[in-house]
């Protein structure tokens, strides 16, 4: 078999620092990591969820999305971006990309839909956020499109503001990675689209991508 030419995960005090559970460290795919999760019960955000929105898609996607929570279409699926949010992301995806859902991933930093979609809190994304980091490892991505300002700060570790850091590479365990606005706030704020597919074109082209 030939040798696989993305780069693996880089290890960093980070990496080491989540991923405490031997069963979810141990995981060699993603239905293992799905077992790993079980009936989570790590966070309060259990008990109000009626589904674990784990992730979909190509579990050899090139190009990875990562949002911040499930909102309430997303929790009675089970499936991530599925409400109105989702259906501009299809757009981005197809119309934009010429991609299909099927030919990319998509999860979020959060599995359980927080209640009245509120942010998720700190301890929540500490319980949940080395799933976001072994899925990553799993998937290997070339590129990673963090999906607003939650998932961009939890995943650079920083609280700089996402029109600040959109549109510039920037690195998570060594992926590429570019910050972009959230679909949702594209629904409100649809002048904004413009520069999200300034931001789409840049990842197109380190793939390698055509525009339709
Ligand atoms: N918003 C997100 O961040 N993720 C979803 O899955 C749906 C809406």
């Amino acid at each position: 078999m030939a040798a696989d030419p993305r780069p693996r995960l880089e290890a960093g005090p980070d990496k080491d620092r989540l991923l405490l559970e031997p069963e979810v460290n141990a995981a060699n795919s993603l239905q293992e990591l799905g077992t790993a999760l079980g009936d989570c019960q790590r966070c309060k955000l259990a008990g109000g969820r009626r589904s674990i929105v784990f992730g979909v898609g190509n579990s050899d996607a090139r190009l990875m999305f990562v949002g911040e929570a499930p909102g309430e279409e997303e929790d009675l699926q089970g499936l991530p971006f599925v409400g109105k949010a989702g259906q501009l992301l299809d757009k981005i995806l197809g119309a934009g990309m010429g991609l299909s859902r099927e030919e990319v991933y998509i999860a979020n930093v959060v599995k359980c839909r927080p209640p009245k979609n509120r942010n998720p809190q700190p301890d929540e994304i500490v319980a949940c956020e080395p799933f976001l980091l072994k899925q990553v490892e799993l998937v290997k991505p070339e590129v990673i499109v963090t999906l607003g300002a939650f998932a961009t700060q939890v995943m650079l570790r920083n609280r700089v503001a996402i029109s600040k850091q959109r549109g510039r590479w920037q690195d998570y365990h060594g992926v590429a990675l570019m910050p972009t606005f959230h679909p949702a706030y594209l629904l409100r704020s649809p002048s904004e689209k413009r520069v999200v597919w300034g931001d789409i074109k840049l990842v197109m082209a380190r793939l390698g991508l055509e525009q339709g």
